[in-house]
């Protein structure tokens, strides 16, 4: 069987390391991820997905996002995103992803989200999103509504992942070309902007990440899928998944073998051996003269067995909606703490004047003695500005005193010979504003 989210939340229980012991979880690596509440949770989701999750929240700090702002790219009923939301957490929970180890949270609690993806946006040329992939899909699908969020999509998604420094995403084999451009985006802004984002890694592990439609095995199972029949949802009821196995597309003949020309028969010995555990030679040699019906009988079966616990569990906590938003609250401000201490260091290596809020976070670690000074926001004159910048061109200041003098000096320059200045058309406009 595939390992159940009841041995996994077992082990997790047991291990040395405990949420609460900041310097413990500062030594674990990060890994985060993110799933769109859109559709139904399926096996697919399962198997690329949850499952990895599971595993890793025990050796990552862990967080788990839930990206609807992902979700309107294209368009979605309010009423239907709302319940999705609150049952995708339920299910994260019923699957064993825990929420007092890692951080489940939603994209549009966490306002940095957005924040960084502009400053992404202006590092970011258009010509790189118009080659992505999934974009040209999309486009290629649906011309006429193709909305601005939807080209962004990627530099969004960049966002979710730079913000937590992570080392480790684990995604489906659809997701590493985002992936890649995440780290390009990274390089890109370390190189113009100096050292601030780790370089995450893609984890994509090889076994039973590419389920196939059970309609159309020729394109991937994706829980959005207009045809229902298309996926197994983690929540189908046991007389929905026989019938789904029962109708799933097999291909002329009768052998139970896999094979390029049959991807009928093929995508469901996958489904069986990532169920089951089972390798796919195993397989064949237990089906070797035995008919696609007796074989569709026991892999529903077996589906059934696997999602019997996760349906119970799922029933106890959707029934429990205030710890549910408990959870999301809770996930909301670890996320929002971390996420503003990467943007502000991101809105500080860009050359934004930090805010009272920057100040507290890093008074007594990066600020000199004169913190207090730096934040307050002196009011800038136009004229002022123009003279900051020249104070910037020489790189004369990196601490506020030195900015200081330099401004004295520069504002005496200024007087001599004001009119080059970048905030007055003509000299007698400039002595005017004296
Ligand atoms: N784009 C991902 C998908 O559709 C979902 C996602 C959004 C994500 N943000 C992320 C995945 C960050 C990993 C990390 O599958």
């Amino acid at each position: 069987m595939i390992s159940s989210p009841e041995s996994a939340g077992g082990n997790m229980q047991d291990a040395a390391v405990r949420v609460g012991d900041p310097m413990a979880e500062k030594s674990r690596p990060l890994m985060m991820s993110g799933i769109q509440p859109t559709g139904a949770l399926m096996i697919g989701n399962y198997v690329g997905a949850l499952k990895h999750w599971v595993e890793l929240q025990a050796t990552h700090e862990s967080f788990f996002l839930l990206a609807d702002l992902h979700a309107i790219t294209v368009p979605q009923d309010p009423t239907d995103l709302q319940r999705r939301s609150l049952e995708f957490v339920a299910l994260f929970l019923a699957c064993g992803v825990d929420a007092e180890r890692g951080t489940i949270f939603l994209q549009s609690h966490v306002p940095a989200h957005t924040q960084l993806l502009w400053v992404l946006n202006c590092v970011v040329p258009m010509g790189e999103l118009q080659r992505m992939t999934q974009f040209k899909d999309k486009v290629g699908r649906n011309a006429a509504n193709i909305h601005v969020g939807l080209f962004d999509y990627p530099v969004l998604m960049a966002a979710d992942i730079l913000l937590y420094g992570a080392d480790l995403v684990p995604v489906g084999d659809d997701q590493k070309q985002h992936m890649e451009f995440t780290r390009h985006v990274a390089r890109k802004f370390n190189g113009l902007y100096g050292e601030v984002f780790k370089i995450p890694e893609a984890y994509t592990p090889r076994t039973g990440t590419r389920l196939m439609g059970l309609q159309t095995p020729s394109v991937k199972m994706s829980k959005s899928d207009r045809n229902a029949d298309n996926y197994v949802a983690l929540l189908d009821p046991s007389e929905v998944v026989s019938r789904k196995i029962k109708t799933a597309v097999t291909d002329s003949g009768s052998e139970i073998r896999c094979d390029a020309a049959k991807p009928g028969i093929s995508n469901l010995i996958t489904l069986y051996a990532t169920v089951s555990g089972e390798d796919v030679e195993a397989i064949h040699n237990r089906y070797i003269g035995k008919g696609y019906a007796e074989f569709k009988k026991n892999l529903a079966e077996l589906i059934i067995d696997f999602l019997g616990p996760i349906q119970k569990r799922y029933s106890s906590i959707a029934a429990d909606p205030v710890m549910l938003v408990e959870v999301l609250q809770r996930g909301a401000r670890n996320a929002r703490e971390r996420s503003e201490d990467t943007l502000s260091r991101v809105y500080r290596a860009v050359g934004f004047i930090p805010d009272e809020g920057d100040h507290r976070r890093h008074s007594g670690k990066r600020w000199l003695s004169n913190e207090r000074q730096a934040y307050i926001p002196v009011p800038v004159t136009p004229r002022a500005l123009h003279q900051r910048r020249s104070i910037m061109e020489t790189k004369e200041t990196k601490d506020v005193t030195a900015a200081a003098a330099a401004e004295t000096d520069a504002e005496v320059e200024c007087m001599t010979d004001c009119c080059g200045c970048c905030c007055c058309d003509t000299e007698e406009e400039c002595s005017m504003e004296e």
